[in-house]
């Protein structure tokens, strides 16, 4: 099978590449604004830019769709620019793939629901209380429309993972340390997730990619957890910290875009069609960074 990673000089991208080529898949991933060795350019907003590789000679059998804004506070405050990078982008990549025939698996969000419930099953009643968050929703209702019996829709939150511009909240808890800094965090202790490495939600998507499955399905992994309790998490394997984490109420923090508290996602639907499948967890990511 061909595979076309939009976005894949980011984290989730990235590992979708790593992932299909250690499966032995044949792979073209993209960047825009940071070339790496494994990528070539492309603009999901511009598809008759001359610059951008050759998509319809590539003819890849699935688009993977990781380009966005993800930056929700920032999203918060440039609407516009939100709906761009979010919505503009899926519509371009949507309508190439029915040009092309191709399906499309896009990564969406927890943040698709207000937080009063969750974690939460595919069924469960959608809220955005973002823009961010309704931007996405936007996404998945337009590929539902339009791609109906060719679309993935996987909701994921909290990636964590090895990506080269290092800005997961685990990754950058790990480089801190590794530069020695003495630093204090205020996290939220009443935002509940469920986070997820980004190698798993490339396993689990390209399973679901390979059997032509379409619609909704959750990724998380065994993890249920708050911010605190994810730093205290990652700080346990990197004894020589100098790190204080305080706990403190969303409403302390003065963050511009509203979150979905008791949030993240059960995976029953994607493991009762892939039994097998095991999803790591924070520990045996921090077992495998540190050993
Ligand atoms: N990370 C999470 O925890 C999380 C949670 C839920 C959902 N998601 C979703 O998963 C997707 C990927 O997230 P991520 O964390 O991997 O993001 P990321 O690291 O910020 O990567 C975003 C990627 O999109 C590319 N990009 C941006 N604008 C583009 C455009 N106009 N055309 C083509 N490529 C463009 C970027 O290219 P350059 O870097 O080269 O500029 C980068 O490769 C997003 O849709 C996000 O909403 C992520």
């Amino acid at each position: 099978m061909k595979f076309f990673i939009v976005g894949a000089s980011g984290l989730v991208g990235g590992s979708f590449v790593k992932h299909l080529k250690e499966k032995g898949h044949e792979v073209v991933g993209t960047h825009l604004t940071l070339p790496t060795d494994d990528t070539v350019y492309f603009d999901a907003l511009d598809l008759d830019n001359p610059q951008n590789f050759d998509v319809k000679n590539y003819q890849p059998d699935v688009v993977v769709h990781c380009a966005a804004l993800a930056n929700v506070d920032y999203c918060e405050a440039n609407e516009d620019e939100s709906y761009e990078k979010t919505v503009s982008t899926a519509k371009n990549l949507v309508e190439l793939c029915k040009q092309l025939n191709a399906g499309i698996v896009y990564t969406s969000t927890d943040y698709v629901f207000d937080g009063t419930s969750g974690p939460y099953v595919e069924t469960d009643d959608v809220n955005p209380l973002s823009v961010y968050g309704k931007h996405k929703l936007l996404v998945e209702e337009l590929i539902q429309k339009e791609l109906p019996d060719n679309g993935i829709i996987l909701r994921i939150c909290g990636v964590y993972g090895d990506e080269i511009r290092g800005k997961n909240f685990i990754i950058r808890i790990i480089n801190d340390v590794k530069d020695n800094r003495e630093w204090t965090m205020n996290l939220p202790q009443d935002q509940y997730a469920t986070p997820v490495w980004a190698m798993d939600v490339a396993g689990a998507a390209v399973l679901l990619a390979e059997d032509k499955k379409s619609g909704i399905y959750h990724i998380g992994s065994t993890d249920f957890m708050n911010r605190v309790q994810l730093a205290h998490k990652v700080l346990s394997y990197l004894p020589n910290h100098k790190c204080t984490v305080i706990g403190k109420n969303t409403n302390e923090l003065g963050q511009a875009a509203a979150r979905p508290l008791m949030s993240g996602h059960i995976s029953e639907k994607f493991l009762s069609e892939y039994p097998d499948y095991r999803f790591s967890n924070v520990d045996d990511y921090m077992r495998y960074k540190t050993s």
